[in-house]
């Protein structure tokens, strides 16, 4: 079993965090990560109101006793969200662990965190952002990668290189992200420092993830070469899966169109669409360069498992073979 800082402070099995992802990371998908011995998160993002995620985290609650974390979104949106409602109501449901992510700084929930015990994770994408989260008080900082699904931050920056700068530079345990999708990456960034590996695109092709089929099967056959990035002129960065949906953002924002029309031709309401009903071509979908190491679609249990099996192996006989 491998025990790290991060395993022994969340209680979980594994040093995985199983990314969250919106429209994604309901209950039933967060749970089945936690169950599996990850850390399972839940994206509150999607409630936008107190009372439909008090009953989110209901269901969670029902359906897992292992620990879990509840993301709170700090991304610019076409339709902002009273952040501290939903962090008042999480703190009121009992949640323990809070991970927050996106570009407005958490500075106004950290005395809510504090005065409530909460263990407080924050992800970002650079080593100024982490040792500022450090410096606020942030319990744990996840980084990610130029490889990752999702925002890449601004400074095009590799996982191998991303985390043990940040490591140098932090007290607190780190997490790391991006490009990780089987055991090799795992064991790869416990070797550089990191006290958990942090998985996003992975878990997008495992049999609980709910988005459609079509989509499944389509990104198992997608290669480490088919992602870009998006958004980089409106200073939200995006790895996405290079599909007609992104080739369209693309488009716009090289031909400078209205902003408006770039966030709308981005909108998560477009994904979600695809999501549901498999059309491939229907929204974006923030995908890593790791997509290209994926090749089947087991359950989350089987894959945590094997990843975790695959690690152990590496970490044992590596100077053996
Ligand atoms: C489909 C998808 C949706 C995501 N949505 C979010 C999100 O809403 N908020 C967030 O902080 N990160 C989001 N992420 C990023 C993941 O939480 C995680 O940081 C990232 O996937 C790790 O890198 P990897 O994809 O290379 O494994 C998303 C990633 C994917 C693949």
């Amino acid at each position: 079993m491998l025990k790290t800082k991060v395993t022994e402070m969340l209680g979980i099995k594994y040093p995985i965090f199983c990314g969250n992802m919106m429209n994604i990371s309901y209950p039933s998908f967060a749970a089945a990560c936690s169950n599996a011995g990850a850390l399972g998160i839940l994206a509150s993002v999607m409630y936008r109101k107190p009372e439909p995620l008090r009953e989110a985290l209901h269901e969670l609650q029902a359906l897992t006793d292992k620990a879990y974390a509840v993301n709170v979104n700090l991304f610019p949106m076409l339709r902002p969200i009273r952040q501290i409602d939903l962090v008042k109501a999480m703190i009121e449901e009992g949640v323990k662990i809070i991970e927050t992510s996106g570009h407005e700084a958490p500075d106004k929930y950290i005395p809510l965190f504090k005065k409530n015990d909460i263990i407080w994770i924050h992800k970002c994408a650079g080593v100024r952002y982490a040792k500022k989260a450090a410096s606020l008080g942030a319990d744990i900082v996840e980084v990610v990668g130029w490889e990752n699904g999702g925002a890449t931050g601004r400074y095009d920056i590799g996982t191998i290189v991303l985390t043990p700068a940040t490591i140098d530079a932090l007290e607190v345990p780190v997490v790391a992200g991006g490009g990780i999708s089987d055991g090799r990456g795992v064991a790869a960034v416990l070797a550089l420092g990191a006290q958990a590996a942090l998985i996003g695109t992975r878990l997008l092709t495992t049999q609980e993830c709910p988005i459609h089929d079509n989509l499944k099967k389509a990104l198992i056959n997608t290669s480490i070469y088919d992602t870009t990035i998006i958004m980089r002129s409106l200073n939200a960065t995006h790895r996405v899966w290079d599909n007609d949906a992104a080739k369209l953002v693309l488009e716009l924002e090289n031909s400078k169109s209205d902003q408006m029309e770039i966030f709308n031709a981005a909108a998560g309401a477009k994904s979600k669409l695809m999501y549901e009903q498999g059309d491939l071509s229907a929204g974006i979908i923030s995908v890593g360069q790791g997509i290209g190491l994926i090749h089947d679609i087991p359950s989350v249990k089987e894959l945590i498992e094997r990843i975790m099996k695959e690690a152990n192996d590496i970490i044992q006989n590596l100077y053996n073979s």
